[in-house]
């Protein structure tokens, strides 16, 4: 058996705490209608610091828990969605930073589907023999993609960093990935380029007519009723296929989805027959962190005591692209 091992957990959450009420002092909007709808009582926005600061904290973290050297890291994978800068990869903004020498590293984009990716990817490369130890780092920093003047989108997100150290062993590992790129529209963030190319034609009014007003090209642009209705089954279907020939359902012990909206979660597992007891949700003080959602949650299991040697783990999510996927692995 070619599964993966977690040796080490860690994350990074910024200090500043935007409630719900900072929220109806810029905007239309209260506690009475964000929380009901979205499970959301708070998020957290760095401030002072970039995206990959969080993601280089949280990996420090992470080897620091599993008593494990940089040096001794031979890959580094950062999901993100909201990198400081278009290259290099965040991942070697973060090597440099945790000294993590001898590793090779890049960067993934499936969104908030990310960490999955990552962890897809980390187990393939772990089983082919090509990496021996690799440092998972997902950090995002949504607040500087965020249109705080839209009431409808800037509510659900926040800022922060979660990192996952991984190996291989022979415990069972199996995944699912899926994606749909014909729904793409429903949620995106048009790439911010100052282009002086003289030759270029109407590529600007290109963008203009297809993806909103000029001010907007920028900012993250949801159609929130569309990604609910697609990430409801999305997530149901991750989740039968990964387990599919290997597991029931019922065999599953701790489900750590995506934290996007309450009820989308409580819906996709009301779906599969999951009782809440066994969902796990950090997003009414997270909010929605993109790719870092599942290995904070994973973070906070740990240090809580509640993730127990012989757990069958289920991680599901879904994200902009749309993309979704989910893996199980036994701990
Ligand atoms: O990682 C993936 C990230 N994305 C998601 O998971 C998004 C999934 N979608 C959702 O969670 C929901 O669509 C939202 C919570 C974002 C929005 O809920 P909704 O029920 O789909 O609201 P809506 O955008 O259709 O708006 C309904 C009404 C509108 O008012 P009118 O036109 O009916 O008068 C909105 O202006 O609710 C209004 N509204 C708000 N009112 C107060 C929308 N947002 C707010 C708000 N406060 N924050």
């Amino acid at each position: 058996m070619n599964g993966i091992e977690i040796l080490g957990t860690g994350s990074y959450v910024p200090e500043f705490v935007a409630d719900n009420d900072k929220f109806s002092e810029i905007l239309d909007t209260s506690d009475e209608w964000i929380f009901p709808r979205t499970g959301i009582k708070q998020r957290h926005i760095a401030t002072d610091i970039p995206n990959y600061y969080m993601g280089a904290q949280a990996a420090k973290n992470a080897l620091e828990n599993a008593r494990f050297s940089a040096e001794d890291v031979d890959l580094i994978i950062v999901s993100t969605c909201t990198p400081d800068f278009f290259y290099p990869a965040m991942s070697c903004l973060i090597q440099k930073l945790i000294g993590a020498k001898n590793a090779a590293c890049f960067d993934v984009n499936s969104a908030c589907t990310g960490f999955i990716t990552s962890l897809d990817i980390a187990h393939s490369s772990l089983a082919a023999g090509k990496h021996k130890n690799v440092l998972i780092v997902s950090s995002e920093k949504l607040s500087q993609q965020v249109d705080y003047t839209d009431r409808a989108s800037s509510i659900l997100f926040g800022d922060a960093a979660g990192a996952v150290l991984v190996t291989k062993s022979d415990k069972p590992f199996y995944s699912y990935m899926g994606a749909e790129g014909d729904e793409f529209e429903a949620l995106y963030c048009k790439a911010n380029y100052n282009a002086n190319c003289p030759w270029y034609g109407n590529i600007n009014e290109f963008y203009k007519n297809r993806f909103d007003t000029p001010q907007k090209q920028n900012y993250l642009v949801q159609d929130g009723k569309a990604v609910y209705k697609f990430a409801v089954n999305a997530m149901a279907n991750a989740v039968k296929n990964a387990v599919k020939g290997h597991y029931d359902i019922s065999e599953l012990d701790l489900v750590i989805p995506h934290q996007a909206n309450l009820r989308i979660i409580e819906k996709a597992t009301e779906l599969l027959g999951i009782p809440s007891e066994k969902v796990y949700t950090n997003i009414e003080h997270m909010g929605n962190v993109s790719s870092a959602c599942i290995p904070i949650a994973l973070d906070e299991l740990k240090k809580a005591g509640r993730i127990v040697p012989g757990m069958k783990l289920c991680f599901v999510g879904f994200g902009a692209g749309l993309t979704y996927g989910a893996a199980v692995m036994e701990v």
